[in-house]
């Protein structure tokens, strides 16, 4: 499973990306406002980073201003995926848009019906909100594991990206359903390396080597 990085603070992003950790970013209006930062400046920043996609979100509500503001948001590098939402209006703009060569995410993907039309209209990833379905008491994973068969059942090779993650155990859940790529924030990447136990045996280590005096160095 392929890791996407869902913020825009560079920082982050480079810590995670010296570790091998990056495969890719995902941004969206609430992400460059958290930044404070200006999308363009700090979009081509993070694609100058990373040699996977970068995610950047059209705002438009119509057809025609999505493919306006996605070739626009595609001007600032080669590795952008346009981001459109999971709208009647979206699906046009990511059929244009895909059909002109350019990667197209669709976004704030709540449903299995609203992934088979985003797979018809050419998506290159859907993002199914995950997070958001489970604080509804809804099953997003489940979500995830229906697209999973629809998309097998016929081949469409638009890509599952579990998206709104918010928990180590949503990333293992996300792996073992089958999604292509999860994008998390930051701090969710790395709890994954948490382990109480793994804290108790470093401890236990570390006291019996004090007790033997010996250096490796
Ligand atoms: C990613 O593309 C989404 O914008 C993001 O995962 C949303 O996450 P949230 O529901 O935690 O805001």
């Amino acid at each position: 499973m392929k890791f996407f990085v869902d913020t825009a603070d560079v920082d982050a992003i480079a810590e995670l990306n010296d570790l091998g950790m990056v495969d890719g970013v995902t941004t969206n209006p609430s992400l460059i406002m958290k930044s404070g930062r200006d999308i363009r400046e700090v979009t081509k920043q993070i694609c100058g980073m990373i040699d996977g996609p970068v995610s950047a979100e059209t705002v438009a509500l119509d057809s025609d201003g999505m493919i306006a503001e996605g070739r626009e948001l595609a001007k600032i590098s080669d590795n952008i995926a346009i981001k459109v939402p999971l709208t009647w209006d979206g699906l046009k703009a990511c059929r244009v848009l895909s059909g002109e060569g350019r990667m197209v995410n669709v976004t704030l993907c709540f449903s299995a019906n609203q992934a088979l039309l985003a797979a018809k209209a050419g998506a290159t990833f859907i993002s199914p909100f995950i997070g958001r379905l489970d604080d509804l008491n809804l099953d997003g994973m489940e979500v995830i594991g229906d697209i999973r068969t629809i998309y097998d059942n016929y081949g469409f090779e638009t890509q599952i990206l579990a998206a709104s993650i918010r928990t180590a155990n949503h990333m293992k859940e996300a792996a073992l359903i089958g999604a292509d790529v999860a994008t998390a924030p930051p701090a969710v990447i790395q709890a994954m390396v948490s382990h109480a136990l793994t804290d108790k045996g470093l401890d236990a280590f570390l006291k019996d080597w004090e007790k033997t005096g010996q250096k490796i160095l």
